[in-house]
């Protein structure tokens, strides 16, 4: 079918399909996944693999230029992301502007969209030189972002990181170091973050990604476009899922740890309690983001000697939930914010920050589409719908209604 004379050759017929469960937006090349049999690939390479065989920044590499890169590749990139990794001084003055209490999704999309305003450069991008050049910017400027927000939250002074780190590590360091202290990098906490990363790469076109990738299609900037992606993830139906997750699971902690009564609730339809971190749009046997991270998390904790009372109830929820009917019919399983929550809290990670940290993991992915969708020069997004409020009123003035 020639997709562009099909509007034509319908007479106007509008497809209605609310949530978009079955249109598709756009061709990619980026991201393969099969829900029903639980596979995920980046650029063609399983996520089993990059999990343990990459680390973050290849990845990201992967994602936004399609292979994966030779050592000299790799250390150029990172030497681009380094020297663009100062962010103007007056940005500081924007987050101490907020108040303390403001959540840090809210924070982090509006610093990512203030970095427009001295980055004008980044705007207009039409050539590949020119987008790489923005690419590089957000990539060295977004860990500083993600990092001052939570250090304001602490009442941390906000530093810069270390250049002679790995993207991950500096990371870790800049949101963790004490004035006064040193910092001493664990193996096992880059590990793990960098994994947790990986996982969170690129997911095709759920909401956060199709709303960059539409945002990004009427020619707004990057950074525009992924403040809009950060405000999407921020929901607690997508992203925000992490941190809804572990308020959950505290939830129930601190109410006597009964993970029965909590089951009944996400069962009874009278009640909109759902059980946070299960379900998935795609995936309807088992998502192998949250195969990997289970693993992760029971490493990281025995690695880390923590004895989560947390993880306790996480696991009698998952056995509850896999032998129970109402979440067997229809598919209902861990997904991967179910165990991120749990690895987040055993780094020290508060819990406000769990998507924050989630957003830094899908930058590559977000950059990737909307490279891809500049590339391909696709048309704006501008879906259709069906009209149904009044037909013609006649007005009525103000007096006589
Ligand atoms: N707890 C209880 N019941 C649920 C849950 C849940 N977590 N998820 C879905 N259901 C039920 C629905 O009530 C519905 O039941 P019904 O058929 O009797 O009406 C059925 O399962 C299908 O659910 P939908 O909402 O239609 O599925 P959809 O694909 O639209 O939603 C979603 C997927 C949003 C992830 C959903 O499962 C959910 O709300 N899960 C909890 C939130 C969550 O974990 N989100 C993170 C997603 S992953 C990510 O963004 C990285």
């Amino acid at each position: 079918i020639d997709i562009k004379s099909l509007r034509g050759a319908t007479g106007g017929v509008i497809t209605i399909d609310p949530g978009y469960k079955n249109t598709g937006s756009c061709e990619s090349a980026i991201t393969f996944l099969d829900g029903e049999k639980g596979i995920l690939r980046y650029r063609g390479y399983s996520i089993e693999d990059l999990a343990e065989k990459a680390d973050f920044l290849e990845v990201a590499y992967l994602l936004i230029f399609g292979e994966l890169p030779s050592s000299e590749q790799l250390a150029k990139f990172h030497k681009d992301i380094k020297a663009q990794s100062i962010v103007d001084d007056d940005i500081k003055k924007i987050i101490d502007a907020f108040p303390k209490s403001a959540h840090p999704m809210g924070v982090l999309a509006s610093l990512t969209n203030a970095l427009t305003a001295f980055n004008p450069s980044s705007v207009n991008v039409d050539s590949e030189e020119e987008m790489y050049h923005a690419i590089v910017k957000i990539l060295g400027k977004f860990p500083v972002l993600v990092a001052w927000t939570m250090r304001k939250k602490q009442g941390l002074p906000l530093d810069y990181g270390d250049s002679s780190l790995g993207y991950v590590e500096n990371v870790l360091k800049m949101m963790f170091k004490k004035p006064h202290e040193d910092y001493t990098l664990n193996p096992i906490v880059v590990n793990a973050l960098d994994k947790l990363l990986i996982l969170h790469g690129d997911h095709e076109q759920n909401c956060s990604t199709s709303t960059v990738r539409i945002v990004g299609s009427s020619h707004a900037g990057l950074f525009a476009s992924l403040a809009a992606g950060i405000s999407a993830l921020w929901g607690p139906l997508h992203g925000g899922a992490n941190q809804a997750v572990l308020e959950m699971l505290e939830g129930i902690r601190q109410d006597g740890g009964d993970t029965k009564k909590y089951m009944a609730k996400a069962k009874d339809k009278s009640d909109p309690f759902r059980l946070m971190g299960f379900g998935h749009r795609v995936y309807k046997n088992f998502d192998p983001r949250a195969t990997i991270i289970k693993t992760a998390a029971d490493e990281v904790l025995a690695d880390l000697g923590v004895e989560d009372p947390i993880l306790d109830i996480a696991k009698g929820l998952e056995k509850e939930a896999l032998e129970d009917p109402y979440f067997v019919d229809r598919k209902l399983y861990p997904n991967v914010d179910f165990y991120s929550g749990i690895i987040y809290r055993a780094m020290g990670i508060p819990t406000e920050m769990f998507t924050v940290m989630f957003a830094l993991g899908r930058l590559p992915g977000w950059i990737s589409q909307w490279r891809e969708m500049r590339l391909r020069k696709e048309p704006i997004g501008r879906p259709r719908q069906v009209y149904t409020g009044e037909n013609h009123r006649e007005f009525k003035n103000i007096s006589d209604r």
